[in-house]
């Protein structure tokens, strides 16, 4: 069994060091945040992942954290990098906590590895590499191992990956990264540092790839009378193509995929290269989160002094991650056209994170009265809620559901005008 140290607390930290600890290494959770190393030290989970709480309590005897950078890097011999990477103002990603981490190894003994698992940008490897080098870190060694779980089922994605993807500069670290996966079954991707880092942004990208496609082809669908649920059922059962990530809705959001994708945008602009493809994922993401809008206007006119109900806040269900969330940029641009904007969602419930909605306890206190309702999440309360009572809640039953999730023919007969994402004939 193996000593990890991992660097960062957040989502992907505490994932990466929960699910190590639980097949049996020592782990140390290291983070600058006083309140969330004394919350996790409380036996408090100061994030909402689900299995991760059962996971951290589970293995409390293999797990540690602190604030010491020196404690973590006690005898670990590894040295796990899991801090954010969120975009510059030029969209490029900003490494800072990275480097943050990196400068503060000291005290190295033998031959521990740096391994990265925050997402970063080709050639960050190389870098890491000559700053560790001048530092007097020769002997550490560098891996990149780049994570490819997504939140809400991260714990399970750990634990089963499709693959794991390890890039070193010296085959014995990976080797050692290799073995410290041993109990979870999957095969072992090895590459140059250079492709694993790029292997996670173009995954990424084309994951993002399909989800503008298929909302485009939603948005012919709309335009042309056919059913993009029916389409997208259709195409997947194409084995070549394949059913995943093709659900059309309100476009993509989270802390990864819009950050990574201007990311991958920037890193190839910087070596001299126009990615077309990538520019128009990104733009069709953005004009996809708008739609909702000229829906709502297609249907009440205008919105000024209409009450719009927002059905989730998170970016997708089970998460209470509301970075990027295509709620965000609707209640903005609802407020802006002069609409009142109510909103509820299970997880997340402070006022701090939409100041411009009024924030309800319940689907039903949130639809009481409204002109409209948005089901920007795919909670799987919506899909139970008796919407047959919620149609006679409010002042005006019109439901745009914006990720697909209700049978529009039980909609339409519980009493609403139901309109939907690419579903012109449904
Ligand atoms: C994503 C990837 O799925 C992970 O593999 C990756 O490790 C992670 O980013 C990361 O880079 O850290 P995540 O953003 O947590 O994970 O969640 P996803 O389930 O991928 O969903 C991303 C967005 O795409 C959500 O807004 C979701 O609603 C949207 N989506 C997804 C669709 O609109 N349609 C789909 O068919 C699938």
């Amino acid at each position: 069994m193996s000593k990890v140290a991992v660097f960062g607390a957040g989502y992907v930290g505490l994932v990466t060091g929960a699910c190590f600890a639980d097949l049996g290494h020592e782990v140390v959770i290291a983070d600058i945040l006083p309140e969330r190393i004394a919350a996790l030290r409380a036996g408090e989970v100061p994030i909402y992942e689900p299995g991760l709480d059962v996971l951290l309590e589970r293995n409390r005897e293999r797990l540690s954290y602190t604030l010491d950078v020196a404690e973590a890097v006690s005898g670990a011999e590894f040295l796990y990098i899991a801090v954010g990477t969120p975009p510059t103002y030029s969209g490029d990603a900003d490494l800072s906590a990275v480097w943050t981490v990196v400068d503060s190894l000291e005290g190295v003994a033998g031959r521990a590895v740096v391994v990265m698992k925050s997402t970063v940008p080709v050639g960050t490897g190389e870098k890491v590499r000559h700053r560790l080098d001048a530092r007097g870190l020769e002997h550490v060694g560098y891996a990149s191992n780049p994570e490819f779980t997504a939140e809400g089922t991260a714990v399970r994605d750990f634990q089963h990956p499709d693959r794991i993807v390890i890039g070193a500069f010296e085959d014995a670290d990976a080797e050692a990264v290799a073995e410290l996966h041993s109990g979870i079954e999957a095969p072992i991707v090895r590459a140059d540092v250079a492709s694993a880092e790029m292997i996670k942004l173009a995954a990424n990208a084309a994951l993002m790839t399909r989800i503008s496609f298929i909302n485009e082809i939603a948005n012919v669908c709309e335009a042309t009378g056919a059913d993009v649920v029916s389409v997208a059922e259709g195409v997947g059962l194409d084995r070549r193509i394949g059913s995943s990530f093709l659900r059309a809705g309100i476009g993509y959001g989270g802390s990864c995929f819009p950050k990574d994708s201007l990311a991958l945008k920037q890193l190839a602009a910087n070596s001299g290269y126009h990615f077309q493809l990538l520019n128009a994922v990104i733009e069709v993401n953005e004009l996809q989160k708008r739609r909702v809008i000229g829906k709502l206007q297609q249907h009440l006119g205008g919105l000024r002094g209409k009450t719009i109900a927002l059905l989730g806040l998170a970016f997708k269900p089970h998460t209470d991650d509301v970075r990027e969330a295509p709620s965000l940029v609707l209640a903005g641009r609802l407020v802006a056209e002069g609409a009142e904007v109510r909103a509820w969602d299970p997880v997340v419930h402070g006022a701090d994170v939409l100041p411009q909605a009024t924030i309800l306890g319940s689907p039903l206190a949130a639809l009481d009265g409204a002109d409209a309702a948005v089901i920007v999440t795919e909670w799987p309360e919506l899909a139970d809620l008796d919407w047959a009572r919620a149609a006679d809640l409010m002042r005006n039953p019109l439901l745009i559901d914006g990720r697909n999730l209700l049978d529009p023919r039980a909609l339409r007969a519980a009493g609403w005008t139901y309109d939907a994402i690419g579903r012109a004939s449904a």
